[in-house]
């Protein structure tokens, strides 16, 4: 489809319903984390460029956050280059944009974090059509085609997808979204397979991390009650699963679980 690009400023160009905002400077590897601007997305843009990296932002509603976040790093490594780009990824023509987009703004990327989720419960039986496309699209579909479109015009690097460690059990509570995350752990090994040596594919599990944007502390506290490790994990497991992902270069088609143990059930 085809869309009209306006200048609004030397950094800013905005599409009539998707937006890339740049600035150039000197470094040399670059990330696009989807659904970058909250939560365990922006914890993986902060630690990346802590690193060195350049960072893009992927968001979809939250434009401000996405916004505050790109110039908090910008302030903090005036040396390295971060930018911010709109989608959203339940809508294919969107999803199909950005790595095009991103790419002829900012050069070939080195990392893609397929991060950006939704989160919606219902069991088999009351899941409808529209419920069973919403996770799907978003979380299996969208990573689908960001990752055939990083292949084809990155030609190597990596990409980190992020499942979950119910993809272990049969609990059908989030069904749809459990059979998005299952499929997406699949869709890792099948891209590691194709993709090798050139681009490594690897996934990493988190388990009880942050409580959902509704719920407090003490709701996670209560789910890790019943996991071995018997604590949230928080975010460092996380980051510490990143690094090993990307400092490990003969890795690839692996998971990492970052869940204090809950992918091996209960002992008793
Ligand atoms: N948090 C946990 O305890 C936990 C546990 C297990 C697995 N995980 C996995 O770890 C990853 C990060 O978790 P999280 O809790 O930080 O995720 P989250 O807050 O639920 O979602 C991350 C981002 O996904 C984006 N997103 C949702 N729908 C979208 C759409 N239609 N188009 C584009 N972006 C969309 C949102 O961006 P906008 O805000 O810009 O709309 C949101 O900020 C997820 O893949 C999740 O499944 C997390």
């Amino acid at each position: 489809m085809a869309y009209s690009e306006t200048k609004c400023s030397e950094w800013c160009f905005v599409h009539t319903d998707f937006v890339v905002l740049k600035k150039l400077s000197g470094m040399n590897h670059t990330a696009l984390i989807t659904g970058a601007s909250k939560r365990v997305g922006k914890a993986l843009a902060e630690h990346l460029a802590s690193k060195g990296w350049n960072i893009i932002i992927h968001f979809n509603s939250s434009e401000k956050p996405a916004e505050k976040l790109e110039n908090e790093l910008r302030q903090k490594y005036p040396q390295q280059k971060f930018g911010r780009v709109k989608a959203n990824l339940a809508i294919e023509s969107e999803v199909e944009r950005v790595i095009p987009l991103v790419v002829s703004e900012f050069g070939p990327l080195d990392l893609l974090v397929n991060n950006a989720s939704v989160f919606n419960p219902g069991y088999l039986k009351e899941t409808d059509a529209q419920l069973f496309d919403s996770q799907i699209n978003v979380n299996l579909k969208a990573p689908f085609l960001l990752m055939r479109d990083f292949a084809s015009h990155c030609k190597k690097g990596n990409i980190i997808n992020f499942v979950d460690t119910r993809i272990t059990t049969n609990k059908s509570n989030f069904a749809a979204y459990s059979l998005s995350k299952k499929g997406l752990w699949e869709l890792t090994k099948m891209a590691a397979l194709e993709f090798a040596p050139e681009i490594r594919v690897n996934a990493i599990a988190p388990g009880v991390t942050l409580p959902p944007e509704d719920k407090d502390e003490k709701y996670l506290w209560n789910l890790a009650k019943n996991i071995p490790m018997k604590k949230p994990g928080g975010l460092e497991p996380i980051l510490k699963s990143l690094d090993f992902i990307l400092e490990n270069d003969h890795l690839t088609g692996q998971l990492l679980f970052a869940d204090g143990g809950e992918n091996l059930g209960q002992n008793a």
